[in-house]
């Protein structure tokens, strides 16, 4: 592939997790097994997205949807998020990954949120990469409970609606103070959002690519990479890409390396 250090490597990558139970079926496997090694290619793919100096990257683990799954494939699911925490908690502090987590935490069950508040807690002036993991999140219902605060502030005086612009609707999502994902890959051969990051997404470019998750590793991330370095992104605009997206997300000094 081209040179990954070049300035057009995206800051942030967001990956629509998708295909564990069909890699578990055409191995005659259960489900469960599709999530177990999931979990394996999270771990290579936050260590390889590390090293190659992506900063933010965010993984849909768990919807706000996948509550209607049987009960004890969700419970399958809390047990593994739990796990990872637990056992890995102490490797990505060392690695210096943030990990910060998006979606409707107040509803976790006891035995999930105190694990999440403490990752976050852990690693929160870590600086390598930022790992976002998507818990219990749904796109709509992040912007539902946004409108929620800001209709809050109109109706106490503190806000008046001509002052409810996109940058201060970006600010109330979970996502506040994160760059919007450049690039959103999809595994599984499926083409369709499901809910995720809808309006972060806006000028993402998508990829979506045909192996199930659990196969997922840093030669697959590479390749997405070297995919959404030959798009011309352009944000609306006739501009050369370069020069437009240096305008919209210009990237940090860590990354204008050989700009
Ligand atoms: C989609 O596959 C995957 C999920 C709903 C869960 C993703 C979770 C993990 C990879 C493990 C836990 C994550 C972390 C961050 C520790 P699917 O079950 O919908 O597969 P299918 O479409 O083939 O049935």
């Amino acid at each position: 592939m081209s040179d990954p250090s070049a300035r057009t490597l995206p800051l942030h990558i967001a990956i629509i997790m998708d295909g564990n139970g069909r890699w578990a079926a055409r191995r005659g496997l259960p489900r469960t097994m599709g999530h177990r090694k999931g979990v394996e290619a999270v771990r290579e793919t936050v260590r390889a997205a590390g090293e190659l100096g992506i900063r933010y990257l965010t993984l849909y683990a768990f919807s706000s949807e996948n509550w209607s799954r049987p009960e004890p494939e969700v419970n399958d699911l809390m047990g593994l998020l739990k796990v990872f925490i637990r056992r890995d908690l102490a490797e990505l502090h060392r690695q210096n990954v943030r990990v910060r987590i998006i979606g409707d935490r107040w509803n976790l069950r006891s035995d999930v949120l105190p694990l999440l508040l403490e990752a976050e807690e852990t690693t929160r002036n870590n600086t390598a990469i930022t790992v976002c993991i998507a818990f219990n999140y749904g796109s709509r219902d992040e912007i539902a409970r946004a409108m929620q605060s800001l209709a809050v502030d109109v109706a106490e005086g503190r806000l008046s609606p001509e002052q409810i612009t996109p940058p201060l609707i970006a600010s109330r999502l979970d996502t506040a103070g994160m760059p919007d994902p450049d690039l959103v890959i999809r595994t599984s051969g499926e083409e369709r959002l499901s809910n995720f990051l809808l309006w972060q997404s806006a000028y993402s470019e998508f990829v979506f690519m045909p192996e199930y998750w659990p196969d997922f590793d840093r030669a697959m991330l590479m390749r997405a990479i070297d995919i959404y370095r030959q798009r011309d992104r352009r944000f609306g605009n006739v501009a050369p890409a370069s020069a437009a997206a240096s305008s919209a997300t210009p990237p940090p000094a860590s990354l204008a390396v050989g700009s």
